[in-house]
């Protein structure tokens, strides 16, 4: 009996015992299944969320949530101009180039860095994995300025970015991407020397981020390439709608050049009910931040709308700065009298015109922008926005040109919506006799004339070199106070200084 049992005791032991190694195995698998799942998610996804002081550090350091679709390393980015100074010096704004004192790094393309921050405005870090760089309004929507070329630089948030020179920054991105130093050798040192690393970090640096940043340069490249067809940006200004229209729609290429000058973004609220872009594309402000938002990167998703929301709501009241030279107040009176009786029907506050689109046969201006920008394109566009599910977001085709109100005007040289005219002496001046060539981007104010200095050899040594007859360039049109008396015109320059 005994053996009998022994007999058949002996192929369960055997079976428990595979069970349990197979339990085991399984067990071990599981765990270290979690374990990598669990390092891959902190190494990868892990997201962070950010903290801000204020609502301005928030706006001009905030992430748009765009890391997965358009973040590229922070640790990798930052050692950049490190690693190639002499990429930095090709394509830097020359004057703020690494030539002078105080100027180096990204500095160099003309950003606008606040002290003791870790980048300038317009950039987001933040942790989803690793920590992830992204660009955010304010890199666009920040202004600079210098009273003088040894007084202290403004910052101040919502103004146009008027020196911040996007093409020169991507193109010193995609130099470096195709240089044959951007190899893990080279870079790891580097971004070891101010990120701490461990072994996990360092493969997964090496033989993942680096190439795939590489990678990622070089596809945002050719996604770009059709700029290289069209009359350069410079500073201050980008293709607002054959962006979407070629990368987003994937329209076939066209003769269009809508090259127009970063808007400033003050006092928002007041424009609600009234046409926002230069060619009126839009209803809201929300509908412009969603398609902003939306262009750069972040795809709605649980929290879309509140964060766009939030910066509506943030823009709503935020103030325009004051003009920071003297006001001779009874010139400026007398000037107001003219703006109201010549300006204010279409710049007014309650202008019966102000917001409205003004169709180019009248107002005369260069047609390039209000050409690049269809019924059909912005159909098309409503029609993928729609499909994810951004609601509130529509846009329409170009209209003529919007006569907007002229908040905070002094710093938003130089002028029209293709930054064409250098001040605002310049456009109370006839068309013809307004400056063929200037050079903009040099961030010291004219207070005189008022807008940025554009002429000599500081603004020659800083700027880059504006020619009218490049297609959408002209200076054309807008000839409303120029056959004002001198003294009326400076009557109303006056007045243009306080709004
Ligand atoms: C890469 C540069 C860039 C970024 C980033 C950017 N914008 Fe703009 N923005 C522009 C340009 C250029 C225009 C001018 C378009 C036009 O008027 O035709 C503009 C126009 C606007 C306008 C219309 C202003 C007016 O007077 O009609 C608003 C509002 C605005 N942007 C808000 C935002 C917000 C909010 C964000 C972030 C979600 C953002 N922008 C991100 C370049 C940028
Ligand atoms: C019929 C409507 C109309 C009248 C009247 C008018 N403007 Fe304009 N204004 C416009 C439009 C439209 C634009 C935008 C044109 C463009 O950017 O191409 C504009 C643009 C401007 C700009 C450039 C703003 C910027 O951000 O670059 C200034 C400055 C300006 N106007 C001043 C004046 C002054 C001063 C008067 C009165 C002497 C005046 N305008 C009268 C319609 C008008």
């Amino acid at each position: 009996m005994s053996g009998r049992k022994e007999e058949a005791s002996r192929p369960m032991a055997s079976a428990r015992t595979w069970f349990r190694r197979i339990l085991t195995t399984i067990i071990a698998l599981a765990v270290l299944g979690i374990v990598v799942v669990s390092v891959g998610w902190w190494k990868f996804l892990h997201a962070e969320h950010q903290v801000f002081d204020t609502p301005r550090d928030r706006f001009q350091y905030g992430s748009l949530g765009s890391e997965l679709v358009a973040g590229i390393p922070y640790p990798i980015f930052m050692i950049l101009p490190r690693v190639f100074p002499d990429l930095v010096e090709k394509y830097a704004m020359q004057g703020y180039g690494p030539k002078k004192p105080g100027w180096g790094g990204y500095d160099a393309f003309g950003l606008a860095w606040e002290q003791g921050q870790r980048l300038p405005a317009g950039f987001s870090i933040r942790r989803v994995g690793y920590d992830r760089l992204t660009i955010n309004c304010a890199l666009c929507h920040t202004a600079t300025y210098r009273v003088s070329p040894d007084a202290d630089r403004v910052i101040v948030t919502g103004g146009p970015a008027h020196t911040m020179a996007l093409r020169n920054l991507l193109d010193f991105l995609f130099a470096a991407s195709h240089d044959a130093r951007f190899t893990a050798a080279r870079l790891m040192p580097e971004i070891a020397l101010n990120v701490p690393l461990d072994w996990l970090d360092w493969q997964i640096y090496s033989f993942y981020l680096i190439p795939k940043t590489r990678l990622a340069l070089q596809l945002a490249e050719s996604e770009l390439k059709w700029t290289q067809t069209k009359p350069a940006w410079g500073p201050g200004r980008d293709d607002p709608f054959n962006l979407p229209k070629y990368n987003l729609l994937r329209e076939p290429l066209d003769d269009t050049v809508g090259n127009t000058d970063f808007p400033a973004l003050w006092q928002m609220g007041q424009r609600e009910g009234r046409l926002l872009h230069s060619s009126g594309e839009a209803k809201t402000v929300y509908a412009v931040t969603a398609t902003s938002a939306f262009g750069i990167g972040s795809l709605p998703g649980h929290d879309f709308r509140d964060r766009n929301q939030w910066i509506v709501d943030y823009l709503a009241n935020l103030p325009a700065p004051r003009f920071p030279g003297p006001v001779d107040a009874a010139r400026a009176a007398r000037g107001q009298a003219i703006f109201d009786a010549q300006c204010g029907s279409c710049h007014g506050a309650n202008g019966a015109r102000t917001g409205t689109s003004i169709p180019l046969e009248d107002v005369g201006t260069d047609p390039g922008r209000a050409r690049s920008w269809t019924d059909d394109n912005a159909a098309r566009m409503n029609r993928l926005t729609g499909a994810l599910g951004m609601t509130g977001a529509e846009l329409q085709g170009a209209r003529g040109y919007i006569a907007r109100p002229l908040t905070g005007l002094w710093l938003l040289g130089p002028y029209l919506h293709n930054g064409s005219v250098p001040t605002l002496a310049d456009m109370l001046s006839p068309p013809d006799r307004r400056p063929k060539t200037f050079y903009r981007g040099y961030d010291i104010l004219d207070l005189n004339s008022v807008g940025f200095v554009s002429t000599g050899t500081d603004a020659e040594a800083y700027g880059y070199r504006y020619d009218t007859t490049q297609t959408g360039n002209g200076n054309g049109g807008h000839s409303y106070g120029t056959a004002l008396s001198p003294d009326d015109r400076r009557d109303l320059l006056e007045y243009l200084k306080t709004l």
